[in-house]
């Protein structure tokens, strides 16, 4: 498509992967990663955004670093140098490299997924009730037919009830599950995987896998191997700080990943998005560190809760969902009054409101307009 791309290995080479310096790079400065995402608190008259499970820390500085080095490739499409992340996620994951597939986000390997295996021709999309809608959209914009199922009374996805309604088609289960935080606990996952009939494929989403510590918790990525039907997508938005960036991607069987690039925007990556999340990956803090001052900040506002007696869903996210015990719409309008952004109404739980944990900080202001907000 690109005659005059650039090799595989320059690229490499301008993402640090090599010894040599290549230079392809105007002097250009950044800030320092705390800096360039501060997010201004509402106390500021800014607004603190907690109300799309983002990651307030943002990316880590070799991403911020590789973007500005590669500024002498946005005149390239990205073709082939998707390659060098492509590797990489496939070194990372176990699975060779024709069973990976990037993604303009995550929620773009979603909208494949709806597009490839849902439909009038391949079946019904079967998700839980609440869970991330984006892939229902999806589906039903593909004239599917979308059934939810209630998730359980401890807020996991009630796969028997999942499977028995399934036929073809598509099954969506988002662990953790977007917006509760709540995991689908693992042999209960496993049993599933190895229960489901291969003419119905799965879509494991783990959009939130860096968060989940749980002992019950495990990712199926290794199942993928066994199961044909399966694939589980991931993403760079979350623990990667990269949500403005766009990249996501899936692992799945060699086939699959073929049907679903049938569906799929040719160069839907674009280069920056490239360079960080091949770079993030080189850097052996980051995750750590968001774990940890994730934690930190969720233990804190928990724990805040619970003290006025508002008990949270247990979370193993970057966000949480608590009870309200009356109904949210109010508070979270009231909340915006105050220049803090929370999540919508799950219509499945009316009461109930998701929050994203940002910095302490982020945290101590939500917690003051709470307390005004339903005084
Ligand atoms: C469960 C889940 N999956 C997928 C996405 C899409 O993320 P992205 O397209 O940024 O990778 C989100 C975004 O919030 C999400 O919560």
């Amino acid at each position: 498509m690109n005659t005059m791309s650039i090799s595989r290995r320059k690229f490499a080479q301008l993402l640090g992967i090599s010894a040599a310096t290549v230079v392809v790079r105007p002097p250009v400065s950044f800030a320092k990663p705390t800096q360039s995402v501060t997010t201004p608190l509402a106390e500021d008259g800014g607004i603190v955004r907690l109300s799309a499970n983002e990651n307030p820390y943002g990316p880590c500085p070799k991403a911020l670093q590789a973007m500005t080095d590669s500024f002498g490739l946005a005149c390239r499409y990205p073709d082939e140098h998707n390659n060098v992340l492509i590797d990489k996620l496939a070194k990372l994951n176990g699975v060779n490299h024709d069973q990976i597939l990037l993604g303009d986000g995550s929620g773009e390997i979603l909208k494949l997924c709806a597009e490839t295996f849902t439909g009038p021709q391949n079946g019904k999309l079967v998700a839980a009730d609440p869970t991330f809608e984006a892939i229902l959209n999806n589906a039903s914009a593909n004239g599917a037919e979308v059934v939810k199922v209630p998730l359980t009374s401890s807020f996991a996805h009630d796969l028997p009830k999942m499977l028995a309604v399934a036929k073809g088609g598509l099954i969506y289960v988002c662990n953790p599950n977007n917006p509760t935080a709540s995991i689908t606990p693992k042999d209960e996952l496993r049993d599933f995987v190895a229960k489901t009939p291969r003419e119905t494929m799965i879509l494991a989403d783990e959009a939130y896998f860096h968060f989940a510590d749980s002992p019950d918790y495990e990712s199926v990525i290794p199942l993928v191997k066994e199961h044909p039907n399966l694939i589980v997508s991931r993403t760079f938005s979350k623990i990667y700080g990269m949500a403005g960036l766009r990249c996501g991607y899936c692992v799945a069987p060699k086939e699959t990943i073929e049907r679903m690039r049938q569906q799929q925007m040719w160069d839907s990556v674009n280069c920056m998005a490239l360079a960080a999340a091949t770079a993030s990956l080189d850097d052996p803090d980051h995750v750590p560190n968001g774990q940890r001052l994730n934690k930190e900040a969720k233990q804190f506002t928990t724990s805040e809760l619970e003290k006025m007696g508002y008990k949270s869903i247990p979370s193993q996210a970057n966000f949480i969902m608590f009870d309200c015990r009356r109904p949210v719409v109010p508070i979270i309008k009231a909340m915006k009054d105050r220049n803090i952004h929370v999540g919508r109404l799950f219509p499945a739980l009316p009461n109930h409101m998701r929050l994203t944990i940002g910095k302490k900080s982020e945290m101590e202001s939500f917690l003051s307009a709470f307390r005004q907000a339903i005084a």
